[in-house]
């Protein structure tokens, strides 16, 4: 089976960039990404992409309008396809049986009954969202039931690696594909269509194959293990800092050991993006269910470390500016979940800022590519009230502004830009004493102590 038409659910921050990368690749094969969120879709058809990733804007420009098709027009995308990548959204429940862990799956649950009702003939169905382990059978018992009786369906499981900000070369250059499919005939004869459309640009020994279950499992698995590395590393930045050891060194001798590796080790104010905790708090529900509350308490405690990083950050704040923050100035470098992204879903930005806000500080907060109206609504959501918001809370166009008076700065996410700061002029700027605390250790240090600066850097000690 040859696959001529793609289609894809979901145009957001997996979905958008996968399929620009497959049509790019595949000029053989028409790809459409639909949404049902027309303005959405109407920023994929224009210049200005709705989603920030270096390098997305060439890969877009190459296919879009040959074989790259953005559109609201669900249904007609679905009819048209012969294989459906599944990208919508599955946030952790907030509501009834399993709130705060389990996945809702509420998305995913209607994509599938459309696909029901609007196929004919036969369809494949690949899962690129994170789910929890069967949700495959979940989806072939909705469809099995919905469709009409010529209609045939195969579903494959296909999780998508790639890490924000590196977007472009995770899809160009993938250190795997995995594909997951049933062993019956039927199964494998899909899950061979799917290996030869990324057989186009990636070596077949790694594109991986496995059953369904593993596929599912393996994707939520290696993001807990990535996020554990970083909650490890970060719970040894506390005993650094209260040592007088540096973790930055700590993690450089451990990391030359090969068995380890030098990869996630990097000390900060704590993980975020949509993937890790959302991913972790599904493993610990899955454990739960199948009776293995030691296992689920294991992997909780990552997400607990997490969040204990990010409160610890704000308390070292309020009690070097001698204990009351209420009215003062903060400025906040960086607010995205990390450097090169304009996303912050979980970025560890939203819990400090909330808890400094709690303080009563005054906030002038500064990020090169999140849009104002997305702090705002972050903020919100994570329960700041709109008075406050409005009476507390300044975004500003460039970090000399939000420095200017103010008694504190904190950096939140790594941007490179960060490195190159007149740290002269920041010092003239603000109040003394003008204190630094560097949560994602990106200013250089020895220049911010030379420029008489009273600096915090997170997991230095001394
Ligand atoms: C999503 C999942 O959240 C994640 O678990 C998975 O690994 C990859 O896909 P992402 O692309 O980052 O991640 O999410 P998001 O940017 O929110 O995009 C989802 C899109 O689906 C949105 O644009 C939304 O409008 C769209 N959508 C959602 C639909 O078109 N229909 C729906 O029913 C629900
Ligand atoms: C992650 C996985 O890396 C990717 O494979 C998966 O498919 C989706 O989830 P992403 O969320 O885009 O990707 O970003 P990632 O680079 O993994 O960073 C996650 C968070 O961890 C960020 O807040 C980052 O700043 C933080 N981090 C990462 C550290 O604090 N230290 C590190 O050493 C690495």
């Amino acid at each position: 089976m040859k696959i001529q038409s793609i289609c894809c659910l979901g145009a957001g921050y997996v979905g958008g960039p996968t399929m620009a990368m497959i049509a790019a690749k595949c000029p053989d094969i028409q790809v459409t990404v639909a949404d049902m969120n027309d303005k959405r879709i109407a920023a994929w058809n224009s210049d200005d992409l709705p989603v920030y990733e270096p390098g997305l804007d060439g890969v877009v420009a190459s296919a879009r309008g040959r074989n790259l098709h953005f559109t609201t027009d669900i249904r007609g995308a679905i009819a048209a396809a012969d294989l459906i990548f599944v990208s919508v959204g599955t946030p952790t429940k907030s509501y009834g049986i399993g709130a705060g862990r389990a996945a809702d799956l509420r998305y995913i649950e209607s994509a599938a009954r459309l696909i029901a009702e609007v196929s004919q003939g036969h369809k494949i169905i690949v899962e690129k969202s994170t789910i929890p382990v069967k949700t495959a059978s979940a989806i072939k018992a909705i469809i099995s039931a919905n469709s009409s009786s010529e209609a045939t369906f195969e579903v494959l499981s296909n999780p998508e690696f790639l890490a924000e900000g590196t977007a472009i070369a995770d899809l160009e250059n993938p250190d795997r594909i995995l594909i997951g499919g049933e062993s019956t005939p039927g199964g494998q004869e899909a899950l061979e269509a799917l290996v030869s459309v990324y057989a186009h640009w990636v070596p077949r020994e790694r594109i991986l194959t496995t059953n369904l279950w593993s596929s599912e499992l393996s994707k939520l698995v290696a993001n807990a293990f990535l996020a554990q590395r970083i909650s490890s590393i970060n719970s040894i930045s506390a005993l650094c800092e209260a040592t007088g050891a540096d973790v930055d060194e700590v993690a450089r001798a451990i990391g030359m050991d090969s068995r380890i590796g030098p990869k996630f080790l990097k000390s900060s104010v704590g993980f975020g993006g949509s993937c890790f905790q959302k991913d972790i708090l599904n493993l610990v529900y899955l454990c739960e269910s199948f009776g293995l509350p030691h296992v689920s308490e294991y992997w909780r405690q990552v997400v607990h470390l997490n969040d204990w990083q990010k409160s610890r950050f704000v308390e070292k704040i309020v009690r070097t500016l001698f204990n009351t923050v209420n009215g003062k100035r903060i400025a906040i470098l960086g607010f995205a979940f990390k450097k090169d992204t304009n996303d912050t879903r979980e970025s560890p930005a939203i819990h400090v800022c909330r808890d400094l806000l709690r303080e009563q500080a005054v906030l002038a907060i500064y990020d090169p590519e999140v849009e104002p109206d997305s702090i705002r609504k972050d903020l919100a959501e994570a329960g700041v009230s709109p008075e406050l918001i409005a009476s507390n809370v300044e975004i500003v166009a460039d970090p000399y502004t939000a420095v200017d008076k103010a008694h504190a700065l904190a950096t939140l996410t790594e941007w490179d830009e960060f490195k190159h700061l007149d740290l002269a002029r920041i010092h003239h700027l603000m109040l003394k004493p003008a204190f630094v605390f560097d949560g994602r250790a990106v200013l250089p240090t020895t220049a911010l102590k030379a420029h008489g600066f009273d600096a915090f850097v997170i997991g230095k000690g001394g």
